[in-house]
């Protein structure tokens, strides 16, 4: 083995002495409080699901991928899933990534020019901070789904010469929360700025089919962008930037995190479309309209139940997603209490600072549709003091 450099190992060591050294586990655990699965979409049941969903899988038959999209890589496939997105999501047109993070890189590296500005909420997702700091734009924070705030900037730039983009997310991925979107357009389309919102929480759970939160208040012609992925409530991997045919254009040209690498296989991409597919039958019985509804149950449940075991206190975040957070301030404090719920058989990650600020530190359960209300009082009776 060769030498392992000082500086990166004083690194390590510092995230030990901080306890906030991250390790990868299996999470074996009983009850799933923890992934992004909120359907049971990555369930084996799924096969039966896709025959009900009476699919055309022949276009997905080839497996390897073979190059990017510019190259080799770009099946027919990848162009009927597409146009397939953009129908579901009434949009003009859609440009599939490798993931959410590469969508974010891509978008927000290419898009804001030298001279632009970016206008992101406090909260954004680290790939949304990735793709920003990439980018020759300035950028700035606005406070947390802070309206007043992000008002207050853009009227700091209202005579710039460059373009404004604001960038927030329809449900916050370490909060649960959502901003008021409605609001937010009026007021970014005051200013005349370009509104991108990154719902990759917010697909499968909002709107009747899953559609995400944009499309459930009726604002999909007028955000610039939006980013839907497909590894949390799909269950599969890979996410698409919805806007203009000419956003797709310019993406597939200057966004070189699509440009520079292998394509999705036409057989990930296949399992995407089944995923759609079910979630977009019409039944009302339909697999997909039952797993919602038991999740959004699970939610109201969940803080029903919260309320009355008296933990709805100021540590509690309210969300009406399924990502549901308790405050408990230190690595140290929320790493143990993690410990805890772990050793009585429930899977719940505690998240630590720096991943969310210093005495932000929390307990995120994410809620499924499988899981049960004994499931879910079990663990919060877990958290009486
Ligand atoms: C808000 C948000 N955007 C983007 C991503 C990245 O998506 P993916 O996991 O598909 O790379 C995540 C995942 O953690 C997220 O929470």
């Amino acid at each position: 083995m060769t030498a392992f450099p000082e500086n990166l190992l004083a690194k390590i060591q510092k995230r030990k002495q901080e306890n906030a050294l991250r390790v990868l586990t299996t999470g074996n655990f009983e009850v799933d409080f923890s992934s992004n699965d909120y359907l049971g979409f990555s369930h084996s049941t799924m096969a039966a699901e896709q025959r009900k969903a009476n699919l055309d899988m022949q276009q997905f038959d080839s497996d390897g991928s073979t190059g990017s999209r510019l190259l080799t890589g770009n099946h027919k496939a990848h162009e009927n899933l597409e146009q397939f997105l953009a129908k579901y999501h009434s949009v003009e047109a859609a440009l599939v990534f490798n993931s959410g993070y590469d969508a974010n890189l891509g978008f927000f590296s290419a898009v804001p020019q030298r001279g632009d500005i970016v206008i992101y909420d406090a909260f954004a997702h680290a790939s949304i901070r990735d793709g920003i700091q990439l980018s020759n734009a300035k950028s700035y924070k606005f406070k947390h789904n802070d309206l007043e705030d992000l008002k207050n900037v853009l009227q700091a730039y209202k005579n710039y010469q460059g373009n404004l983009y604001v960038v927030t997310e329809s449900v916050f991925s370490m909060d649960g929360d959502s901003p008021d979107l409605k609001a937010m357009i009026a007021l970014t389309e005051s200013f005349g700025a370009y509104l991108v919102v990154d719902e990759a929480h917010a697909v499968g759970v909002f709107g009747e089919k899953g559609e995400g939160m944009v499309q459930s208040v009726d604002l999909n012609n007028r955000v610039f962008a939006r980013i839907v992925t497909f590894g949390k409530a799909l269950g599969c991997h890979g996410a698409a930037v919805l806007g203009s045919e000419l956003l797709k254009v310019y993406l597939y040209n200057f966004a070189r995190s699509f440009m520079y690498t292998t394509a999705l296989s036409p057989h990930s991409i296949g399992v995407i479309y089944t995923r759609y597919g079910i979630m977009g039958q019409d039944k009302s019985d339909s697999f997909y309209r039952q797993q919602r509804s038991k999740l959004l149950r699970n939610i109201e449940f969940f803080k029903a139940e919260l309320k009355s075991l008296g933990l709805d206190n100021e540590n509690y975040l309210p969300s009406n997603s399924a990502i549901q957070c308790l405050i408990v301030p230190g690595n140290e404090q929320v790493k143990k209490l993690g410990y805890r719920l772990n050793g009585a058989g429930f899977d719940v990650r505690p998240i630590l600072s720096p991943t969310v600020p210093m005495d932000f530190e929390r307990i995120r359960f994410c809620l499924h549709s499988f899981n049960t209300f004994d499931e879910i009082s079990g663990v919060l009776k877990q958290l009486i003091p």
